[in-house]
């Protein structure tokens, strides 16, 4: 799984770095080129001759000047990677890397980084269990990056409990898994809506509504774990999906988001359309701002396109289109009606009647309904673990 790929290596100051030459020893074995890139204080746990002597390359730590005299600059460093692994992380560069604090070689590469990364932090105890520390976890994996837990065992500091990182070998498996072929939409173009629409009145005010986005960008960044390329086309939520693999085009209103899909589809293999689309837009936005006294009684509505449905009739018979439908009574009935007059190969229908799914909250609740198959209720999840039962549908579509 490893032969040919290029890891970088990043290595702070925590007691675990002894472990990181048999780490890197283990990598080669497999075939892959290394690069170890080291915090200037990592050094006082384990030397760079060593690291250097294993992965069979200079070990960088400050700017690094190549034999015809150019440097080799961190965003160079960034793009060579195909996945880069921080191991150990101390709470320190964890924090720097929550904070987007780039004041050492290591850190400079994390931020230019383009490929998957990984990180295993090692700590004592109490620092581990302090609230920083999983604010910051949390924080670098919504940017996309991959968490290692640490484990149980025995510590530095001779007490015993949570912050030992993983072995070495467990860290190859992390690895090698990653790049094994289970990553199920390998190869695959993916088109995603999320978000709202705000339709202008006036250049300050909008008709919207309060979807969050969230359940949109656990898709996108599921497809895009699952090896898939990524356009997530976004409304106004104020969110971002920063994962690699994703890319962003950001759109306001209703007509934009139609717009910029009819232009992506053509390209992708499937879509998955959980946007929250306005289906009236104002006739005659004004162009200045409205003052109060001259307030319009009534605000002329006409409706928007229907996105998905215009989908539908561009849809080859290759491509797979999935939608969404809110509902709040007669919730089958509405959703196998839309199915079928949109043209879709499955739809997610999301009842308002369940508390905890919908708009804003962390979980949802869906049904999946496909034209051959009868309708399958999930219990409430997390957003993202709706998005891997979506993604699994997804699948047994495309196989069958
Ligand atoms: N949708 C769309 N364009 C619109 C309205 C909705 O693409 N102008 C898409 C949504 O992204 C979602 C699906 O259509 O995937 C269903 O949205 P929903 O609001 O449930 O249904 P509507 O088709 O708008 O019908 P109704 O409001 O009558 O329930």
């Amino acid at each position: 799984m490893l032969r040919g790929k290029k890891i970088i290596v990043g290595v702070t100051a925590g007691i675990a770095a002894y472990k990181i030459p048999l780490f890197v020893r283990l990598l080669k074995k497999e075939g892959a080129e290394v690069q170890v890139v080291m915090t200037p204080f990592a050094k006082e746990f384990v030397t760079p001759l060593s690291l250097s002597v294993v992965s069979e390359r200079p070990v960088l730590s400050g700017y690094y000047v190549k034999e015809d005299g150019s440097w080799l600059s961190h965003v160079e460093l960034g793009l060579w990677g195909d996945a880069m692994i921080v191991a150990p992380l101390t709470a320190n560069s964890m924090a720097k890397m929550a904070a987007g604090i780039a004041d050492n070689f290591l850190l400079t590469a994390v931020l230019s980084a383009r490929c998957p990364l990984f990180f295993a932090p090692t700590m004592d105890l109490d620092m581990f269990q302090h609230p920083t520390v999983s604010a910051n976890i949390k924080k670098l994996q919504s940017f996309g990056y991959h968490y290692i837990e640490p484990e149980d065992g025995e510590l530095a500091s001779g007490l015993r409990g949570k912050g030992r990182m993983k072995e070495p070998e467990v860290l190859l498996k992390v690895l090698k898994d990653y790049f094994s072929a289970k990553q199920l939409f390998k190869g695959k173009k993916v088109m995603v809506s999320a978000g709202p629409t705000h339709e202008p009145i006036d250049p300050v005010r909008f008709i919207g509504n309060s979807s969050s986005g969230k359940m949109g960008i656990a898709i996108a960044r599921a497809f895009a774990a699952e090896g898939a390329e990524v356009q997530l086309v976004m409304g106004p939520a104020g969110q971002d999906a920063l994962f690699p693999g994703i890319h962003t085009t950001h759109v306001r209103t209703a007509a934009e988001m139609d717009k910029a899909c009819k232009e992506i589809f053509p390209e992708v293999d499937m879509a998955v359309m959980a946007a929250a689309v306005a289906d009236f837009t104002p006739e005659h936005p004004a162009g200045e701002k409205i003052k109060k006294s001259a307030a319009p009684e009534v605000i002329h509505l006409k409706p928007t396109r229907d996105i998905l449905a215009g989908l539908g009739k561009m849809k080859r018979q290759n491509q797979l289109l999935i939608g969404f439908a809110l509902e709040t009574e007669n919730e089958l009935v509405h959703a196998r009606e839309k199915l079928e007059r949109k043209n879709l190969d499955m739809i997610v229908l999301n009842s308002l009647r369940d508390s905890g799914a919908g708009f804003g909250t962390d979980t949802n609740k869906v049904t999946l309904l496909t034209k051959s198959e009868g309708p399958k209720t999930f219990p409430l999840k997390s957003k993202e673990a709706v998005a891997m039962d979506i993604l699994m549908a997804v699948k047994s579509l495309m196989e069958g």
